[in-house]
């Protein structure tokens, strides 16, 4: 990035940045009010011009198979810790891109650490800057709505919608478009919970814009949304990122979670409501079967005594924990959990085996001697 000087951050940067945002935003209300007015030239006209609820012009939009793709964006740093993730990541994406009942469209992993790194060959990547050193006040995911806004105005994406995808997450079933229909659609997450936090949320989300629960319980991933919808949302939601970590009020409400509530108050912010889907996702240990479920994340230390018992905070005698692995990758042929644990755990490790019995060079190019 431009002006980072000696780790500093120059006000003149802080200022342009601000200059940045207003005008992404400025041209994406332009952009918004030329086709509401039916004037259009951006790629939108022909929905915009459309009764929004007879959706025909989806029918349009889709492939000579009838598919109307989405593209899979994954944003992530260049840390050993977020590289092993997301090459297993990858490695299932293409495979059940394949099957027939996949909406999946092309994949890019959004890298937010300013610069390539030893995955460019093996994983498509389209490489943004960081937020200036200090911005992100040592809350690196206030690094992804920054990651969404640069890519979008910069990259040529071919789909009409894009699904927001983190490291940790092992696709298990073919995922069709959720958001056909109009809507985009997210998982609802038992733990974001607008309505119990209305105090703070109405620093953001005025009064005027409609009652707290037009707020999702949902954050940005996993969220599938038309590409010119996030394009409006995404400079709203970083800024609404920042406001929020500079509030301590609402900092300490929101905790580890706050970029997720950003996403969620910047979305109802544009009057964007998304469709609930429980299927879109399960978490083991808590989640005991995959069944036709989309996505495994794996967030959830797994912790199991010999016996099959659930352990839950106490480091189990069998266990897969993400975190085992911070600097560099899980070992191939992982041991399998003891008889008695559930299938969604069962299934993530087989998978987790699976991905790194077959990428090339698991063990060395991931050992990351540039770091
Ligand atoms: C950014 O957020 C602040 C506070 O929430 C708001 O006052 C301001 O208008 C927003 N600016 C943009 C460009 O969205
Ligand atoms: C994987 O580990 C198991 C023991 O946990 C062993 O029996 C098996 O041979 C190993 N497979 C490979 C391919 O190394």
């Amino acid at each position: 990035m431009i002006g980072r000087k000696n780790g500093r951050v120059s006000p003149l940067l802080l200022v342009l940045l601000a200059l940045g945002i207003f005008f992404v935003t400025y041209n994406l209300l332009i952009m918004i009010i030329s086709n509401r007015t039916g004037g259009g030239d951006s790629l939108d006209t022909s929905f915009s011009r459309s009764d929004p609820i007879t959706q025909m012009p989806e029918d349009f939009k889709t492939t000579g198979n009838g598919k109307l793709l989405f593209h899979v964006a994954l944003t992530a740093t260049d840390a050993p810790y977020s590289k092993w993730q997301c090459r297993i990541m990858y490695y299932w994406y293409k495979k059940v891109k394949e099957m027939p009942e996949s909406e999946m469209g092309g994949f890019t992993r959004v890298l937010h650490s300013g610069n390539p790194d030893n995955l460019m060959d093996e994983i498509p990547t389209f490489v943004v800057d960081p937020l200036p050193e200090g911005l992100d006040r040592g809350y690196i995911v206030l690094n992804r709505p920054w990651a969404f806004v640069q890519w979008l105005e910069k990259a040529t994406i071919e789909e009409e919608y894009i699904l927001m995808a983190e490291p940790d997450h092992v696709f298990v079933n073919p995922l069709p478009n959720l958001a056909r229909g109009g809507y985009p659609a997210a998982f609802p997450f038992f733990y974001i919970k607008p309505a119990e936090h209305a105090n703070v949320i109405r620093k953001f989300y005025p009064e005027d814009m409609g009652p707290v629960t037009n707020v999702d319980p949902i954050g940005n991933s996993p969220v599938i949304i038309k590409k010119s919808t996030l394009e409006k949302i995404a400079p709203t939601w970083m800024n609404v990122s920042l406001s929020m970590k500079d509030d301590p009020e609402t900092d300490k409400a929101f905790g580890w979670v706050l970029e997720m509530y950003a996403y969620a108050v910047a979305s109802a912010l544009h009057g964007v409501q998304h469709t609930l889907r429980k299927d879109f996702m399960l978490q083991p240990p808590w989640d005991l079967e995959v069944g036709k479920k989309f996505i495994i994340h794996y967030t959830y230390g797994c912790d199991y005594s010999l016996k099959g018992e659930l352990t839950y905070g106490k480091i189990g005698e069998w266990r897969f924990d993400k975190r085992s692995y911070l600097r560099g990758p899980p070992p191939r042929n992982l041991s399998l959990p003891p008889p008695g644990v559930p299938e969604s755990v069962v299934t993530l490790v087989t998978r987790v085996n699976e991905a790194t019995a077959n990428i090339p060079g698991w063990d060395n190019v991931n050992q990351d001697k540039e770091r």
